[in-house]
């Protein structure tokens, strides 16, 4: 697949997205332009009902916009058919739900080594890669678990270590702490933390609660389908600006 060196992780230009609801058209998207490159740590926040998540599943190639421009690794969606955009979702993004979104009934390391069944990886080799993601976010012990015998903090990290088992250039998380306690939460952050520090992967979340966003070294504000404020924008150099908020 055509990947251009050096391409932003993300560029939007003008992107919206309607959702048609009994004839009834939500503008829920309403034109965003951004650019998050490679290596970035980025906080999405805003009210509820303002377009975070519907721009998350649209970076995340889960959705196609209503109109706009989306470039993923330099490649446009608007060329890709439906297999294409699910391969360029499948090798480019991890993706981490606030839900976790993991089998219930499926071992912690089956779970993980999921998304390698459909890269055609055989399975000694996504047995290993599991094992490996797992033990990156300390659930070496945990690997034949179910979800439904694990805590809410180590069915979150199942579901990082399943967004990071592909290698993604980018983990898109919406709302990954707002299920958790505060420890639980501050693992999390300390693990994706360390994937931005540590392997450069570029990190996108969606949160509502300060202290997250405040770890972030670039703020993204929605509210009504619009970036009101980014922080990027603000001080030039990426750093926080801790008086944007
Ligand atoms: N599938 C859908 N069909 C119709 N409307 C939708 C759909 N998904 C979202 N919307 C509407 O689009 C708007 C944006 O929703 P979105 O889920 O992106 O908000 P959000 O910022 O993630 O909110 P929250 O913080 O509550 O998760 C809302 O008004 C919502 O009701
Ligand atoms: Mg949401």
């Amino acid at each position: 697949m055509n990947d251009p060196e050096g391409a932003p992780a993300f560029e939007t230009v003008d992107l919206a997205r309607s959702y048609k609801l009994e004839g009834v058209s939500v503008d829920a998207l309403r034109g965003v332009s951004l650019r998050i490159d490679r290596g970035e740590f980025v906080a999405i926040i805003g009210p509820s009902g303002s377009g975070k998540s519907t721009l998350m599943h649209l970076l995340g190639c889960l959705d196609r916009p209503t109109s706009g421009t989306l470039r993923v690794n330099g490649v446009d969606v608007a060329t890709l058919d439906d297999t294409g955009l699910a391969e360029l979702r499948n090798q480019a993004v991890g993706f981490v739900f606030q839900s976790f979104h993991l089998l219930g009934r499926t071992s912690a390391l089956e779970n993980v080594a999921l998304p390698l069944v459909y890269r055609g990886v055989g399975k000694a080799e996504r047995r290993e890669r599991a094992r490996r993601a797992l033990s990156a976010v300390g659930l070496a012990h945990r690997l034949d678990h179910r979800p439904s015998q694990m805590s809410g903090g180590e069915q979150q990290r199942v579901a990082i270590a399943r967004a990071l088992v592909g290698d993604p250039k980018v983990v898109l998380a919406d709302e990954p702490t707002g299920n958790l306690d505060s420890r639980n939460g501050q693992e999390v952050m300390g693990i994706l933390a360390d994937l931005n520090s540590a392997r450069g992967v570029a990190v996108v979340l969606v949160t509502h609660e300060r202290e997250v966003a405040d770890l972030a070294r670039r703020r993204i504000h929605v509210r009504d389908g619009l970036i009101e404020l980014d922080t990027a924008h603000q001080d030039g150099d990426g750093r926080p600006g801790r008086d944007a908020l």
